[in-house]
């Protein structure tokens, strides 16, 4: 049977955070270990460029997400995990996509919309105010990332359902101007993902700045789960454990068996310090050996480039001759034919 060409990539912005983990990490890790899959996961740093333009930071959060999945389990033997900008022929082919994309296409994207409509709704306001052509050209470069290597099967979530779609709008329009050359992608939605809450309770998010960083220092992570919001029960008194973040933290790593067990003690009126100290223990255990192999590959950034180059020549292995194929469909490949 041949395998299904799995495909995602993750915007290198940041640094991960737990909800990261439980709700993306982990699940991804897990997929890739299917013998059905082939996977490709990449980091997209061209695609972050359009989001936040401080060197130091773009650079801190590629190297600091990349130890992050390879520290959380990530095989790189056994998939192809590479660095976008390791990749040129993505953004050669970006281009050539770009001249058969209906800029209408683009003018219906979600995002440049919403940039849009934030603008008009300012008083006054040139609804194109701080948009680039980078925003309004992303999902072209996104068509690319997957085009490129023919992935079947994309890994997203819900908001970027609209970006696979067109994705296969463009395939289509390419296959249909120069011949059956991509696979058309569809999107798998990833409704099983968890969402963890954060330090006040509602979903945790850079956005909302109540994450708990992944590898935080085990000091810096006590100290934060010390800092989840509870309620004002005493100890002794039964507490709700569907009404609180520390339960569903715990949850979100804790076997079937071990969260019935902490319900009782919610029903028996544990001590929110006592959780606390409870939920760093577990979480601690289970991110320690990971946040020691986290630290080992910061320390060692020749290392990180060396994993990330061994897995853009394998992905080039792919993608050289798919691009030298896509340039003699159009007209531009060797003059000698
Ligand atoms: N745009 C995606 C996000 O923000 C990341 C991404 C870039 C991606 N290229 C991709 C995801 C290709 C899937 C396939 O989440």
């Amino acid at each position: 049977m041949s395998k299904t060409r799995v495909l995602t990539g993750i915007t290198t912005t940041g640094i991960p955070h737990l909800g990261n983990y439980a709700g993306a990490i982990r699940p991804a890790i897990q997929a890739s270990q299917n013998a059905d899959t082939e996977s490709f996961l990449f980091l997209a740093d061209y695609h972050a460029l359009i989001k936040c333009q401080e060197p130091a930071r773009v650079q801190e959060s590629v190297r600091a997400i990349a130890a992050t999945w390879l520290a959380c389990g990530l095989d790189p033997d056994r998939v192809t995990f590479y660095r976008q900008t390791d990749v040129p022929e993505i953004t050669e082919l970006s281009w050539v996509l770009t001249t058969v994309t209906a800029k209408g296409l683009m003018n219906r994207a979600h995002a440049y919309k919403a940039a849009v409509q934030e603008n008009e709704e300012t008083e006054g306001a040139d609804p194109d105010r701080g948009i680039t052509m980078g925003l309004f050209c992303y999902p072209i470069l996104m068509a690319a990332d997957i085009l490129m290597f023919n992935g079947e099967k994309i890994p997203v979530g819900r908001d970027q359902t609209q970006h696979i779609e067109m994705a296969r709008d463009i395939a289509q329009r390419f296959n249909y101007l120069f011949g059956d050359t991509f696979t058309l992608p569809e999107a798998v939605i990833e409704e099983s993902g968890m969402v963890l809450p954060g330090l006040d309770g509602r979903k945790m998010s850079k956005s909302y700045n109540n994450t708990i960083p992944l590898f935080e220092g085990e000091k810096k992570f006590r100290k934060l789960i010390n800092k989840i919001k509870t309620n004002l029960l005493e100890p002794g008194e039964p507490k709700d454990p569907d009404d609180s973040a520390l339960f569903d933290i715990y949850s979100a790593f804790a076997t079937p068996a071990q969260i019935e067990d902490m319900r009782r003690e919610y029903a028996n009126g544990i001590a929110w310090g006592e959780m606390k100290k409870r939920l760093f223990e577990f979480l601690n255990e289970e991110l320690a050996p990971m946040r020691e192999e986290y630290n080992t590959l910061m320390d060692d950034p020749a290392q990180l480039d060396r994993i990330l180059q061994q897995g853009a020549e394998k992905a080039r292995d792919y993608a050289t001759p798919l691009m030298g194929d896509v340039r003699r469909r159009v007209g531009i490949g060797p003059i000698a034919g």
